[in-house]
């Protein structure tokens, strides 16, 4: 670890950190908390065999507008079976349905990411409600503020990674009502209130105070 000073505040040291010198799984926990906080995609998936799953993914985000496009990323367990039954689901199936977590829903999230047998589905294991999906197999959740319906476009390795990444063109958005600001086209993220994650194991939160923000059209 080096240090060097900071350039707008002197006093204040920064530290340098070599990845490659770092002992595993530190450069994981230390990325996860720079880049934070991270959404949530909340994934059900269905197996050939018709067992549905759901799992949170907070490797996530929007990669494309247009079509709209979303990714999460999927690591192999260290123990037998290594590949999470959502890639398994996705790569035979080749479909989700994305959901946000909001707060009232994040105790039953966090039980979704317990490691159940493959046969056993977590939406008989926590009781969470679900409804038909309209364009694709797999349920969606009843009381999700938003669901979005996707087909898997793209299944890519992550390069000297034990992650693969998937991406999903969304088909369908279902989104409460109330949120949805229909002369904006926008949903009312402060209201919708997701729970986002932090680094570590446990740290989570909330949108906090709303800041706005233009573009400015030069640099004059
Ligand atoms: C908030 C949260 C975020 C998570 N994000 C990821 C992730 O991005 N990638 C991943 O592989 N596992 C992630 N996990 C762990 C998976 O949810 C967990 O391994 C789950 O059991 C996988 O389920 P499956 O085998 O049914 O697919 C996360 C867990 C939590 C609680």
């Amino acid at each position: 670890m080096t240090f060097s000073s900071s350039l707008r505040s002197p006093s204040l040291k920064m530290l340098s950190l070599v990845t490659a010198e770092m002992e595993p799984p530190a450069p994981y926990h230390l990325l996860t908390s720079v880049v934070a906080p991270r959404p949530i995609a909340w994934v059900s998936t269905i197996s050939a065999e018709g067992i549905s799953n759901i799992a949170p993914y907070s490797f996530f985000n929007a990669v494309a507008g247009f079509p709209p496009t979303i990714m999460f990323s999927v690591s192999y367990r260290r123990r037998e079976p290594k590949e999470k039954d959502t890639l398994r689901n996705v790569k035979a199936v080749g479909e989700f349905v994305c959901h946000v977590v909001d707060e009232a829903l994040c105790g039953e999230m966090v039980k979704t990411a317990v490691d159940l047998p493959r046969d056993m589905s977590e939406f008989e294991a926590t009781g969470l409600e679900t409804l038909p999906a309209t364009e694709v197999k797999p349920p969606r959740l009843k009381d999700a503020p938003v669901a979005m319906e996707c087909k898997v476009t793209q299944i890519v390795p992550v390069e000297g990674a034990t992650n693969v990444m998937v991406l999903g063109q969304v088909l369908r958005f279902h989104i409460r009502q109330d949120l949805y600001r229909q002369s904006l086209g926008l949903v009312d993220t402060v209201k919708m209130q997701p729970i986002t994650r932090l680094g570590g194991p446990v740290e989570y939160t909330k949108i906090g105070e709303l800041i706005h923000l233009s573009t400015p059209q030069n640099l004059a």
